[in-house]
């Protein structure tokens, strides 16, 4: 692992050191406390949610006596239960808690029990007796556009005029993919706890990449208002997005009860039922059509996107509206239209999940970047390199942000060199001629992803710092612990603006009661806004210190400076502690709250033109694979990858996002398969039949570097990039690695047909349609 140390000064845990996660000895022994090992209050009841089992339908009677009478059930909810609003949905409030008389998918949570044990509530929830009346159900993107079922309206973005730029084209291809979605499968479930306070308070303990919004929700559906709730999360075993918005659901229902029993609930889902109940990454169909020269330029695309957004609008519009503004991915498209359909389905409402659309809205132009060169007999890495945005001209993407810190040209061929890319093309080629039923493959892909919300009033942060008389310090802020090492991120920017140990400083779990009306720590940007608020905090003390000190001691201010754990005080110092003790006594404020917002950034949304990002991460991966052409099965043989963190917080954690991040789309491309049935089931729903990478599945050689620091153009914090969502992208590598080699059984010119994820059943099937191209496809 290279990692380039550089710290910035020596106190423990300065800013760049690759000190391990805060958490790490924790999590590896097991004492990590999560929301489910907080200690059970004595009167706790423990909840389950009925479910529908249909996908559309009337519900004509529900009789829940036998739930009621069931052994240990405490109470039972239905939604005339609820007090305030039936909402759990996070800008459009068109997601019931519990469903009305109509359902729409199957696994919407229709009533809560709440019973002495867990295994009580559990067995009394499936007793229920539900007469139905089944509506018709769409469960299919296409079948949604064909019905002009959508939950939002559809968008388009132009530039230039790419009808007429299709037409003059010396090439055409046209194409259509299916790119399936992903299960966040964090390894802990949704769950939350309520506590009951006085005069009928709620205090919440959640998995929540969002406790603010909690908030709210639970304030609106138990009738209170924001004052009244308190939500709390000290760290979540995993979130990928899939706690941005998803927990309301589950955390709603347990206030709901507690409002009703007044007693602590507790309502955490097995993994069968977190499968079937909330919502995932989404699927797209993309339609493509593109114009290019006989070199791979490409003239025009006109991308139509088609994704499953299920039965409600969750978030899925700005994840829409952000696979629009990646469908560039790292190239210049001089004529562009993308029309995207948010398409109402009968199933799940899919959300958040790392990459938030970015992913589908690359895969998209990659999969055109490909065709291309397949058609051209061209190296798909030279059509790519042909497209990439320019430094200084070719550099305004289609929504008319400047690309002003280009970096992937130097970084491709940086990577381009490092791998080896020439002579292994040469060495697979030469391995595919022998080798008749093993096939190797191999592919450079980059990205280029867009840093901030792209609902520019998101990008806002807070924190609130205390300093105690012993010269130790408590740490808060608005952003949520995942795993992604947010919190000592943090902590190491607090230390070294202080320039004290990091060991004299407290990490302390989200709190709403803290820091108000925090963002969700989502985007990628939870150390850019968060750092730079706790900056913030620590430098308004440490302001009122050093005038304490100038004036205490005699000194100009400009004489007081902070260093390793000292404060220097002209040609005298003190120890930071003594220091804080003595403005302590001269009755100074050691306690200060931080805030930031982006500068720059702005957006249009009706004409989604503007300034949306703050700048913009980059990396490139090489995958080689071998596939089997009998079978299908697949191997990752290798992978080189080269990111960008500008100048890293923390290599070692960064280079734990790269790694896992990797994965993680790797994952999706390849063994993540979900599958509904006709009546809208979903047939996958647990690790049995869904497929997320194990440690065998990492790359047999696996090479990730980190690029050499290079500063932020931007002020971000100490000039470092967001690491959390890009390096999932760098897993297109693989797919077009597995598709290069399926292309090996035929000659060039000829069009790859391989559906994502590239299953090794995707993987046979797109080999036999080159193989026996006159056969109808193998099922
Ligand atoms: N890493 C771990 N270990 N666990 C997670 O849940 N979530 C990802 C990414 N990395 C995640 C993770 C997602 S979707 C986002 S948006 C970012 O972390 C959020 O954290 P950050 O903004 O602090 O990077
Ligand atoms: N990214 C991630 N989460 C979000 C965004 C975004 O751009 N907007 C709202 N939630
Ligand atoms: Mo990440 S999908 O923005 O939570």
């Amino acid at each position: 692992m290279a990692v380039s140390e550089s710290p910035l000064s020596a106190i423990k845990g300065s800013v760049g050191s690759s000190i391990p996660h805060d958490s790490a000895h924790l999590h590896v022994s097991g004492e990590a406390s999560y929301t489910d090992d907080i200690a059970e209050p004595r009167d706790l009841l423990h909840l389950a949610v009925g479910m529908s089992e249909r996908a559309h339908a009337r519900i004509k009677s529900i009789d829940l006596q036998p739930v009621r009478d069931a052994a240990g059930v405490v109470d039972v909810i239905v939604v005339d239960d609820i007090p305030g609003e039936n909402n759990c949905g996070p800008v459009i409030h068109d997601d019931p808690i519990l469903a009305p008389n109509l359902v729409q998918y199957v696994g919407q949570a229709i009533f809560a029990v709440a019973a002495e044990t867990v295994d009580a509530a559990r067995k009394a929830a499936r007793l229920a007796i539900i007469d139905y009346e089944d509506l018709d159900a769409i469960l299919d993107p296409l079948d949604a556009v064909e019905k002009q079922s959508f939950v939002l309206p559809s968008e388009t973005l132009t530039r230039g005029d790419s009808t007429r730029a299709l037409e003059s084209a010396a090439n055409r291809l046209q194409g259509r993919v299916h790119l399936g979605g992903q299960d966040h499968f964090y390894l802990e479930g949704q769950i939350a706890m309520v506590l009951p306070r006085d005069d009928g308070d709620l205090f919440i303990f959640s998995s929540t990449q969002h406790p603010g919004e909690l908030q709210a929700l639970i304030a609106a559906a138990t009738g209170k208002q924001a004052k009244d709730v308190v939500v709390e999360c000290r760290r979540m075993g995993g979130g990928f997005g899939g706690k941005e918005s998803q927990p309301a659901l589950i955390a709603c229902i347990a206030a709901l009860m507690t409002q009703r029993t007044g007693r602590a609930c507790k309502l955490r889902l097995d993994r069968d039922d977190d499968m079937k109940m909330t919502g995932k990454r989404h699927d797209f169909v993309i339609d493509y059509n593109v114009g290019f020269d006989s070199d791979g330029h490409i003239d025009a695309v006109e991308f139509v996107f088609a994704s499953r957004c299920g039965m409600s609008a969750d978030l899925s519009g700005a994840i829409n509206d952000r696979a629009m503004f990646h469908c560039d991915n790292a190239y210049y498209l001089p004529n562009l239209s993308v029309v995207s359909h948010r398409c109402k389905t009968h199933t799940v409402s899919n959300t958040a999940f790392r990459g938030f659309g970015g992913p589908q809205g690359m895969f998209g132009i990659e999969c055109v970047m490909d065709d291309v060169a397949r058609h051209l007999g061209i190296d798909a890495l030279d059509v790519r390199r042909r497209n990439f945005y320019g430094v200084g001209e070719r550099d305004i993407t289609p929504y008319g942000q400047k690309v002003k810190d280009n970096i992937i040209v130097e970084l491709v061929e940086q990577l381009h060199a490092s791998s080896g890319y020439v002579s292994r093309v040469a060495d697979i080629k030469s391995f595919n001629a022998e080798s008749e039923i093993l096939k190797r493959g191999i592919a450079l892909t980059p990205v280029k992803f867009g840093i901030a919300f792209t609902a520019t009033h998101l990008n806002q942060a807070g924190a609130l710092l205390h300093i105690y008389t012993d010269g130790t310090v408590h740490l808060n802020h608005g952003g949520t612990e995942m795993g992604q090492g947010l919190f000592t991120k943090v902590a190491q920017v607090v230390a070294e603006e202080l320039q004290i140990d990091i060991d004299q400083i407290k990490i302390t779990a989200s709190d709403t009661s803290k820091v108000p009306n925090a963002s969700a720590t989502a985007a990628s940007s939870g150390s850019d806004l968060n750092g730079k608020a706790a900056q913030a905090a620590a430098r308004t003390i440490k302001g009122r210190l050093s005038r304490f000190a100038a004036e205490h001691f005699g000194v100009a201010e400009a004489d007081v400076v902070f260093t390793r754990n000292e404060v220097i005080v002209g040609d005298s110092s003190v120890p930071f502690k003594e220091l804080v003790r003595l403005a302590w006594f001269a009755r100074t404020s050691l306690s200060a709250t931080g805030f930031y917002k982006t500068p720059d950034i702005h957006y249009d949304r009706e004409t989604f033109s503007g300034r949306p990002f703050y700048y913009y991460t980059y990396g490139a991966a090489v995958s080689e694979v071998i596939i089997d052409t009998l079978t299908g099965e697949n191997r990752l043989l290798r992978v080189d990858i080269l990111h960008d963190c500008g100048k890293s917080l923390n290599p070692a954690i960064d280079m734990g996002q790269i790694e896992g991040g990797f994965i993680q789309g790797a994952g999706w491309l390849t063994t993540e398969e979900l599958c509904w049935n006709e009546k809208g089931e979903l047939m996958t729903y647990a690790p049995s039949t869904y497929k997320i990478p194990t440690s065998s599945d990492v790359p047999i050689d696996f090479r990730v570097q980190i690029l050499e620091s290079v500063a932020n153009r931007e002020e971000t914090v100490f000039r470092s990039k967001a690491v959390g969502e890009p390096p999932l992208m760098l897993a297109l590598s693989v797919y077009y690695a597995l598709k290069d080699a399926v292309s090996s059984v035929a000659g060039d010119g000829q069009r790859v047909s391989l559906q994502a994820p590239a299953t090794p059943e995707a993987v046979l099937n797109a080999v036999r349609a080159l193989q026996y191209p006159d056969e109808t496809q193998h099922a």
